[in-house]
């Protein structure tokens, strides 16, 4: 039978708990969401439908969060892609803003204060911390790095909101992501 639609109900993501943003809770929400996120993808080769349902997954889930999207490198720029939230900036040079760091170091940038980040680019007024993680394939060889894809961002009208747990879970999602790309480049799909 064909499988027509995996809705969001279908695999029981709850929606995010009030007030549920305290270590605890905030790796307790993590913990549900990754393996359905994985099985998401798992089920669905489109990758754009993926990083859609993703960031809506993402927005829906996390109380402490007022926009998430994906930049994707594009011709050596980032480009913004699937997201949830406010109309954002389009385009961002690699090195430019939390997002272009982020790129261009390879690293999970965390920003309690976007005030404090120099060149941090205000899409919405409203943000006050942020955070923004690489979407890198596995190495490929030993101290080879992986491929970059582009950039998962969050954004927060609170200052600090994110962390450590939100750091590796968000690196855990977007391994994954890289990998749609990489079975992409692979399948021709
Ligand atoms: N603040 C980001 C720009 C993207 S928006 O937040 C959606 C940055 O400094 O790169």
């Amino acid at each position: 039978m064909n499988r027509v639609c995996m809705s969001m109900e279908e695999i029981k993501i709850s929606s995010a708990p009030q007030g549920g943003s305290s270590v605890g809770d905030r790796a307790a929400i993590y913990t549900e969401l990754l393996p359905q996120l994985e099985s998401l993808a798992a089920h669905e080769s489109d990758v754009i439908a993926n990083l859609a349902n993703i960031s809506a997954a993402l927005k829906q889930v996390l109380p402490y969060v007022s926009w998430v999207g994906f930049y994707l490198l594009k011709d050596g720029e980032l480009v913004v892609g699937p997201f949830q939230g406010k109309v954002a900036c389009t385009r961002i040079k690699i090195g430019s803003g939390v997002c272009g760091t982020a790129a261009e170091q390879r690293r999970t940038m965390i920003v309690p204060n976007v005030y404090e980040f120099p060149g941090h680019i205000f899409c919405d007024a409203e943000s006050r911390s942020e955070i923004v993680v690489p979407l890198l394939s596995r190495e490929s060889h030993p101290g080879e790095g992986g491929k970059l894809f582009g950039v998962l961002d969050l954004d927060s009208a609170e200052f600090n909101s994110f962390d450590k747990v939100d750091a590796e879970n968000l690196e855990h999602v977007c391994r994954l992501v890289a990998e749609l790309f990489v079975r992409k480049g692979k399948d021709g799909r």
